[in-house]
């Protein structure tokens, strides 16, 4: 998601990076369309964003004291300086993409999985214990399973291996979550284990690290926690979900998709039917 993010990043600097990089590495994206795809989605996000900049910028009854968005606080760092060099507007569409692809695919997939594992075990008490749900949906399907890739800054051992400086360094978080040595019955749903216990996702506890962790963790993670809670607690303090067609939890596909995100294979189909109280 967030590497996507850069590689989109880059098609609003520049849409030919994007296109060199791409023919580089591998000439078929010209044949098969990839390319033709490529440059589309690019100048449909670049206008896009241009139009958001533009509303912003052109919004005639704001108040001083009206709520400011974060595209209205990168219009005021550019117009104020103050960040010691000019920022062009170019800038800032990369940053309000990276954002929004940052936020979005990752966000929604964690929903994905705990509504499909809460059918499967349906046994939620209360938001304490929906809170558990959503830490255990980040453990055994963590949206970005190998975090972005670093590059170590100088030589060390880790466990006895050499490490030199500048190693791109690969962390396989979705092994982390898994790891028998961490965690019991690891290959289990089971939210309940960490009812009674501190074990967070800010980047101390190093057995679950699916926001990263240390100066690059993800920026998101409150906003990303709010958003799955609400919307999770919503969805079932409101409805009664079902399975269509008598289909029973059984029968719920679990399969894996592969990429940069981790959804399901195949989507979740689920019916919400009224509460009768
Ligand atoms: C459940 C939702 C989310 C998950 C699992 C997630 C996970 C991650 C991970 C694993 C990284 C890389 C950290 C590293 O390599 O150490 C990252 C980076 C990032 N995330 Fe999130 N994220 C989520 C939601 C969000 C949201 C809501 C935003 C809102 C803007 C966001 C913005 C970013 C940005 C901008 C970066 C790049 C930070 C940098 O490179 O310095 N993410 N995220």
């Amino acid at each position: 998601m967030v590497a996507g993010a850069t590689v989109a990043g880059a098609m609003v600097v520049d849409a030919t990076v994007v296109e060199a990089t791409v023919a580089g590495e591998d000439e078929r994206s010209h044949v098969n369309g990839f390319n033709a795809k490529a440059d589309k989605v690019a100048k449909e996000f670049d206008e896009f964003l241009d139009g958001v900049i533009e509303e912003h910028m052109n919004r005639d009854n704001r108040h001083e004291n009206d709520e400011k968005d974060f595209v209205d606080v990168l219009l005021e760092i550019q117009k104020q300086e103050t960040v010691g060099f000019p920022i062009e507007r170019i800038s800032i569409k990369a940053l309000i993409l990276d954002a929004f692809a940052a936020s979005t695919d990752t966000t929604y997939t964690v929903l994905e999985w705990a509504m499909t594992e809460l059918l499967r075990h349906p046994e939620l008490h209360d938001m304490h214990y929906l809170k558990a749900v959503i830490k255990e949906t980040l453990r055994l399907h963590t949206p970005i399973p190998l975090l972005l890739p670093g590059i170590s800054t100088k030589d060390v051992k880790i466990n006895g291996y050499d490490i030199v400086e500048g190693t791109q360094v690969i962390i396989n978080a979705w092994a982390i979550g898994r790891d028998p040595s961490s965690w019991e019955r690891p290959e289990e749903f089971i939210p309940d284990r960490f009812l009674n216990n501190a074990i967070d996702f800010k980047g101390h506890n190093f057995e679950f690290i699916p926001f990263g962790s240390g100066r690059r963790i993800c920026p998101g993670i409150l906003l990303a926690m709010q958003i799955d809670e609400l919307v999770l607690a919503n969805l079932v303090h409101k409805f009664d979900w079902t399975l269509p067609g008598g289909a029973s939890e059984k029968d719920l596909d679990m399969t894996e998709s592969i990429g940069l995100t981790i959804h399901k294979s195949s989507p979740l189909i689920a019916v919400a039917n009224q509460w009768c109280f």
